[in-house]
């Protein structure tokens, strides 16, 4: 039977703009993480294949490309956000091997293959997820910028990272399993292990060019809005996401009794949030314009994540 059109089709135009654009810049943060994680034919060669099979070819890139745009957003023209948007890779990776062990979401698959855990067994897991982050630490410490700028980025990394941070949100997830927990907690938990990390990446970019307070709070709002954004579509995805969206099969959620939005709010307030969400990112993008960076290349970000979900989902939220 055909498939009913879509009442309302998505705003996807400016998916291309982003895509070109990350597509340039992703040069040089593979080649930054290329260079920054160690060969796998120096021992602990096990480790050193983990990591790799971990970083390569990776995920979206999200978060090393919003520290290259906070970077030309604050007019930064090298290459050296590409390292940092490297490291924080790096975190994310550590935060997503971690997240997929049999002690937390006990998830078998990631982007489309064996987690790093069911590949290199448990203990090389936990202990990959540790050296990628000591690892990002490491290169935030010598960016070449000055001191002061280089312990700016560090404070804003470590307090995105850190118990307020994606560490203290993936605690709320765990503690908040089989629980029907209040909206504003499962807020605070998104804020803390998603948006955090999403938002001190566009931020720590604009830092390293050393951007001034007024833009810096206009990038941390839009982060803020955006990273929430994001992990809502990331709960819609796991249970209408196809599997090539998901890079493993949908429902495992709801499996495990995560408290997400369409579990705690039902599927038409999760539309709903998901809608107002779109909205305030929109609301949120900074209007300023540098070179490449202006407001449509924020446009096609968002449109970028929210365009993951299947139409029905995407066209009522992007019209
Ligand atoms: C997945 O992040 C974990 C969340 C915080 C939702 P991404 O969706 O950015 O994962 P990759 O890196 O693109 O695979
Ligand atoms: C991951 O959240 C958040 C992290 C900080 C790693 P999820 O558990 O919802 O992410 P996926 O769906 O497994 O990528
Ligand atoms: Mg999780
Ligand atoms: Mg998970």
């Amino acid at each position: 039977m055909r498939r009913a059109e879509p009442a309302v089709s998505p705003d996807l135009s400016l998916i291309p703009l982003w895509s070109g654009w990350l597509e340039r810049e992703g040069i040089a943060i593979d080649a930054a993480l290329d260079r920054i994680l160690p060969p796998a034919s120096l021992a602990p060669k096990r480790l050193h294949r983990a990591l790799r099979y971990a970083v390569f070819p990776g995920g979206k890139r999200v978060r090393p490309a919003m520290a290259v745009l906070g970077y030309r957003s604050a007019g930064g023209r090298g290459k050296v956000a590409a390292d940092l948007g490297a490291a924080i890779e790096l975190i994310h990776t550590f935060s997503l091997i971690h997240d997929d062990l049999p002690c937390m979401d006990d998830d078998d698959f990631r982007r489309g293959r064996l987690s790093t855990h069911r590949k290199f067994g448990e203990a090389i897991a936990v202990l990959a997820g540790d050296a990628l982050q000591v690892l990002a630490f490491e290169v935030m410490s010598t960016l070449p910028v000055s001191a002061e700028l280089r312990l700016d980025v560090l404070h804003e990394i470590t307090a995105a990272v850190g118990t307020f941070g994606v560490i203290g949100g993936q605690v709320d997830d765990l503690e908040s399993e089989g629980k029907k927990i209040s909206e504003a907690l499962l807020r605070r938990m998104h804020a803390r292990k998603t948006a955090a990390l999403l938002r001190a990446s566009l931020v720590s970019g604009a830092i390293l060019n050393g951007v001034e307070a007024a833009h810096r709070a206009e990038l941390a709002r839009f982060g803020d809005e955006f990273g929430l954004l994001f992990q809502v579509v990331d709960d819609i995805l796991n249970e209408v996401g196809s599997y090539a969206a998901l890079g493993r099969r949908r429902g495992g959620d709801r499996a495990k009794g995560k408290a997400t939005y369409p579990s705690i709010l039902g599927a038409a307030k999760s539309r709903d949030r998901l809608r107002g969400l779109v909205q305030s990112s929109r609301r949120s993008i900074p209007a300023r314009r540098r070179g490449v960076v202006t407001p449509d290349l924020y446009e096609g970000l968002v449109q970028t994540v929210v365009g993951r979900l299947p139409v029905d989902w995407s066209g009522p939220a992007l019209a």
